[in-house]
């Protein structure tokens, strides 16, 4: 049976009462956080930086899964390691030297992840793979949240999942975009290690709850 984890996106939530959240999330033992970084160059919307992740860092155990969604993600790494992201996940898109990318985050001890877009194939990857600790597949137009779930992209979740098993790559798998309790069974089937949500958690009056309903909804599939 494989584990699978949650990761809540906080893009959604009430940032006046991100104490609370973070101890919620605490709570019902999310496993990851889901931080989207948007520059309004590699997407439209601009969100945060590392300077609201800082203080958030001494208040969890989780894991800081950050989702940078930037051009230029070299630049700004390092500051995001600085203020305690476990996970840099890039866009595949936006580098320019993926081997050195890789190594820029690995040298500071820190899991390397690349993600993404729904018009990238995963071949793209298949050359970095060996050296990658997460992939991430964008099941939306990264950008915004709330949108809805592009079934087509369970392919490359397949594909991934077939290679990673096959050579035994030490490569996580997390799908990103539009899950939901209807449909994250479907992603779990497919292959994903890690499921990012973030308005069916923070749209909901309970988010606890949400998230308690979310994994109830795959935990049978795993
Ligand atoms: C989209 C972001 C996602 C998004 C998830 O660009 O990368 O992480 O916030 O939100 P939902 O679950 O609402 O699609
Ligand atoms: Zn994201």
């Amino acid at each position: 049976m494989r584990n699978v984890m949650i990761s809540p996106s906080i893009l959604d939530s009430d940032f006046s009462e991100i104490k609370a959240t973070i101890k919620m999330l605490n709570g019902v033992q999310a496993e990851f956080i889901h931080f989207d970084v948007m520059d309004g160059n590699f997407v439209p919307a601009i969100t945060f930086g590392p300077k609201i992740m800082k203080p958030l860092r001494p208040l969890t155990k989780a894991v800081f899964d950050t989702h940078l969604m930037i051009n230029n993600p070299d630049k700004y790494a390092d500051l995001f390691m600085d203020a305690g992201a476990d996970i840099v996940c890039v866009h595949q898109e936006a580098v320019r030297d993926m081997n050195a990318m890789i190594k820029q985050v690995r040298n500071r001890g820190k899991k390397i992840g690349v993600s993404i877009k729904p018009n990238t194939p995963s071949s793209v990857l298949y050359p970095y793979i060996e050296k990658l600790d997460l992939i991430l597949v964008m099941s939306v137009e990264p950008g915004f949240g709330g949108q809805k779930f592009m079934e087509p992209m369970l392919g490359k979740v397949r594909d991934f999942r077939a290679l990673i098993d096959k050579n035994k790559y030490n490569c996580l798998i997390e799908i990103d975009g539009g899950i939901n309790k209807t449909n994250a069974h479907l992603a779990v089937e497919a292959g994903v290690d890690a499921i990012v949500a973030g308005s069916a958690i923070f749209g909901s009056a309970d988010p606890a709850a949400a998230i308690r309903e979310l994994r109830a909804s795959f935990v049978k599939t795993c």
